[in-house]
């Protein structure tokens, strides 16, 4: 499945002119965090973090050969910076100030996902301020990119603060009336394989203030695309890590949006109607049992994407993809395996363009759009 919808002909996009310099590490560093990035989508590829033995451990799925963020045809966005819109947009157009505007499909002719083919995650972003505990990247994504209209300057600032957060700070203006709504697309797991523990099925995950998570279509066709109902999640339900905190596990096999089962849903959080963006309030809370590794979210955004790498196939040769030497056991290669991660993808609803009843994505010339969303790493007790 990741194949039949994201994968593209490797020779779609020239990986071979991205300069050298777009793979070089920029390494941050700041209390017991050492995170590294690199130009290419603005991408964090690796995050260690102490565990309970003082260890330090890496938290983050990815690739050894940072080329790989770009050459490899299974398009998983491991820790890229995801826009224009992340998510997806149906059918690959939208209207917008009385014109029509067709975008770029990359789900066949379903929808716009994550920005389209050569979204914010497959651009060389330039480091405009650098200090040993932060990067500020810069890309000015031009007009009717990707079929988006407006000329959009955007800045992301990663910080490691000293309490071990990875910070993440966007700002973004545009020249002309057009939408935006971004993300961070890192896959998480907490047990950093030191056991070689595969999935994330017993990491503990609450989400301290979600009450409704968006419909989307599944069966037959599994587009994941919003229909714009608002679901309210019933205790004790599938949805339901607001009542109690549970394991990721306990009731995935009820996941029914996509062909292999599992989350993929936008979670909303039940404080946006009234949240203010200044506010950032815990909205998820995450732990592995064997590291004892603890993340907790904090988000501005009304929304969380939580996907639990459903695409994601260790078995099948031709889609398998090879674990990084910091998230493998011993020295027989691995890979990431079905269910092998989550993801905490903050972001708006969905497909909001399509949904009036969704918060506007709408950005206008002399408005400035923000977002504010961090990860701060404990150990449990
Ligand atoms: C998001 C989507 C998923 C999947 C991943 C990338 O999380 O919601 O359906 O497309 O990106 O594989």
């Amino acid at each position: 499945m990741l194949s039949l919808l994201h994968s593209m002909p490797p020779s779609f996009f020239n990986c071979s002119a991205q300069p050298a310099s777009a793979f070089a590490p920029v390494t941050l560093t700041n209390g017991d965090v050492t995170a590294t990035m690199i130009a290419y989508g603005a991408t964090m590829t690796h995050l260690l973090v102490k565990d309970s033995d003082g260890e330090k451990r890496d938290v983050l799925l990815g690739w050894d050969d940072a080329t790989q963020y770009c050459a490899n045809a299974e398009h998983t966005y491991f820790g890229a910076t995801i826009g224009r819109v992340a998510n997806r947009i149906a059918g690959c157009a939208f209207d917008l100030g009385g014109k029509t505007y067709k975008i770029s499909c990359n789900e066949k002719d379903f929808d716009t996902l994550h920005g389209g083919v050569v979204g914010f995650d497959r651009r060389v972003w330039a480091a405009i301020a650098q200090t040993a505990s932060s990067v500020t990247w810069q890309y000015t994504s031009p007009d009717g990119e990707m079929g988006f209209p407006g000329a959009v300057e955007i800045n992301v600032t990663h910080s490691i603060r000293a309490d071990n957060t990875w910070s993440i700070e966007y700002s973004a203006t545009s020249d002309a009336e057009t939408v935006l709504m971004m993300t961070n697309h890192a896959y998480f797991n907490l047990n950093a394989n030191v056991d070689n523990t595969a999935t994330v099925l017993k990491h503990v995950l609450a989400l301290p203030t979600t009450t409704k998570a968006l419909e989307v279509t599944g069966a037959p066709d599994y587009h994941l695309l919003p229909t714009g109902k608002v679901l309210t999640i019933a205790p004790g339900s599938f949805l339901d890590f607001k009542t109690k905190a549970k394991e990721v596990g306990h009731d995935i096999n009820s996941g029914v949006v996509t062909a292999q089962g599992g989350y993929d849903n936008a979670f909303i959080f039940e404080s946006s109607e009234t949240e203010t963006v200044e506010k950032m309030p815990i909205v998820a809370q995450l732990s592995s049992p064997l590291t004892k590794i603890a993340l907790t979210m904090r988000t501005d955004q009304p929304s969380v994407q939580i996907y639990t790498g459903n695409f994601l196939n260790g078995t099948d040769t031709t889609l398998r993809l090879q674990r990084k030497a910091s998230q493998s056991f011993g020295s027989t290669p691995q890979y990431y395996h079905w269910r092998g991660a989550i993801t905490l993808e903050a972001q708006g609803y969905p497909d909001a363009v399509h949904h009036s009843n969704f918060p506007s994505q709408v950005l206008k010339p002399g408005e400035r759009y923000t977002q504010s969303t961090s990860y701060t790493f404990s150990v449990l007790k």
